[in-house]
Parts: structure tokens; sequence; C-alpha cells
């Protein structure tokens, strides 16, 4: 970090600088959350993996959104942004029926106010992707909101833009990770405004942090799937019987080699880049 950069906050997994007025650095430790609770034990170049990834879609994305990447660092886990004015609602986008999305649809028959046909399994893929926003929890889980409601807080232009972009993005890096034999099952996109006014796609972005990544050969509807996120800690700590009360577990070293293992297998997949050249030179997924 160089001298001038002023710590400005610490998010779950991210520390956040500030460059001068315009620019922030956010550096991905390698710190992890399960049911919003950061763990005592980290995972080995995590935070690689989600600034590598997030690099490599932004590079390749620019035509479908304007994003705030200005450059990655020699690290390989500090990206230098462009400092937005963040939209107060969590972008998320579902193309099959997990997670909130599935309880929602079991208690509703819809999501965030789509109808969807009646009978879908778990992990049943949606006629369509939908665009299921969320607000930004500052405390405990986000919490699902229909688009009239996250229309009213964006404002209506800003709104359909965030929503055209997102649905946009998940299309293309859903087409990218299926032909890499990866199923994109949902994933959440923060965006935020620029000076001008522009909508410009901020954060992380398509990582198995902010998405449902499953491996599309064992793909098989009526149960919830194995995956390439962070469910493998889920489910590891949830067998623990743990409470979901900060602090929570420490990880076994099997457990941190397993996560770390499936955190670099969606990187080399979907990017198709050895992680090790990554670690050489980061600039390799731009
Ligand atoms: N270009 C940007 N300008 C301003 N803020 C940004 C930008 N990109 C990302 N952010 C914010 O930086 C933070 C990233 O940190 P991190 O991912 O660790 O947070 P989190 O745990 O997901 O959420 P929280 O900040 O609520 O703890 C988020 O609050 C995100 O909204
Ligand atoms: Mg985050």
């Amino acid at each position: 970090m160089t001298v001038d950069a002023v710590h400005v906050a610490s998010g779950k997994v991210r520390e956040i600088y500030a460059l001068g007025e315009d620019t922030l650095a956010l550096v991905a430790s390698d710190r992890i959350s399960t049911f919003d609770v950061v763990l005592a034990t980290q995972i080995p170049d995590k935070g690689r993996v989600l600034t590598g990834l997030s690099a490599f879609w932004f590079a390749r994305t620019r035509e479908i959104v304007p994003n705030h990447l200005l450059e990655i660092r020699e690290d390989g886990r500090t990206m230098v942004c462009q400092r937005l004015e963040m939209l107060p609602i969590e972008c998320v986008v579902r193309g099959y029926l997990a997670g909130s999305g599935w309880s929602d649809y079991r208690r509703t028959g819809s999501v965030c106010g789509h109808g969807l046909p009646a009978g879908l399994e778990e992990s049943a893929r949606l006629p369509e992707p939908i665009f299921t926003p969320a607000t930004k929890a500052t405390e405990g889980h986000d919490l699902n909101i229909d688009e009239e409601e996250a229309e009213r807080l964006c404002g209506t232009e800003r709104f359909l833009t965030a929503k055209q972009a997102s649905l946009a993005l998940y299309r293309f890096a859903s087409a990218h990770a299926e032909a890499r034999g990866i199923i994109l099952a949902d994933t959440k996109f923060e965006l935020g405004v620029d000076p001008e006014g522009t909508v410009v796609l901020a954060d992380e972005a398509l990582t198995p942090d902010s998405s449902r990544f499953w491996p599309a050969d064992s793909y098989q509807p009526g149960r919830p799937q194995p995956s390439f996120d962070k469910q493998y800690v889920r489910d590891w700590c949830e067998a623990t019987g743990w409470d979901k009360a900060s602090p929570g577990p420490e990880l076994p070293d099997d457990v941190v080699a397993g996560t770390r293992a499936r955190y670099v297998e969606a990187f080399e997949r979907l990017t198709e880049i050895p992680f090790a050249d990554y670690l050489a030179r980061p600039g390799v997924v731009l």
C-alpha cells in the first residue's frame, strides 16, 4: 500500500483504502464468512482467487457495462478502482432455484414477485433468468425485495440500467461457464454511480463468494447441488452443530485444503489459466 492510502472501512472479506478523492484500493483478504459470520480460520489465497476472477470478468464485460477496475496490483489481491456512490441494493440474478429463491418459491410460488410455473423442483432451471434484488442489510441477512421496492430505492432510470446490466452479465457469464462444465445457478452484483451519473459495475463479480457455481456433470434437479463455492464449508460448519453465532468454529486442515482446492478449481476452469500463472503475474487475467 502506498503511504498516502487511508483505511476507510473493513468489510467481512475486504479492507478498503482511499487513494485520494476518487480512487479506492480494495484488498481481498483470505477471510471466509458463512451465514454472515467471519470464521476464525482463513483459506490461503482465497482473496487472490476472488480478485483474479473478478478482474478476468471485468476485462471481458466492458461492452455490457462499464466497471470500476483501474488496475490490479502485483500482490494479486489488491484492486485499484474508481470510487462510486453505491446503489442501495444487491442485484441478484437467478437462473436456477436455490437458496432463498427456492425457499420463497416453496412458500409462495413466486420469487421476488416473479410468478413461476407450478411444480418446479429444488435446483430446477428457470424458464428465463430472473432479477431478484435484495436490500443491503447493514446487519444480519440481506432481505429479498420486489422490483417496485428496488426501483423506489434507486430511482427508475438507475434501477432499469442496473437490472438490464445484471441480466446481460448473467447471460454472458452463464454461457461462458456452461461451455466449461460449470452451471452459474445465481449471482449477485453491486453497482454504483460515477460523478457523471453513469451506472458502473463495482465490488467483486462472478466469484465463488458472490455466486453459486455447480459442476454441470453432476447436476440433478430435485435436490441441493454440490458446488464450487462456500457450500462445502457451510455443510461442514452445520454438521458440527454450531449455533451460527460469532465466533464461528475453527476449520480443520483438511477442510481448509478442500475449500482452497474448490476456489482454485473454479478459477482455473472459468479462466482456463493455471492459478500458478496468476500468482506469478496477476496481469494474465486481463
Ligand atoms: N467502487 C466502489 N466504490 C465504493 N464502494 C465499493 C466499490 N466497490 C465495492 N464497494 C464496497 O466495498 C465493500 C467491499 O467489502 P466486502 O466485500 O468485504 O464487504 P461485505 O462483507 O460484502 O459487505 P459489508 O461492507 O456490508 O461488510 C462493500 O461494502 C462494497 O459495497
Ligand atoms: Mg462483499
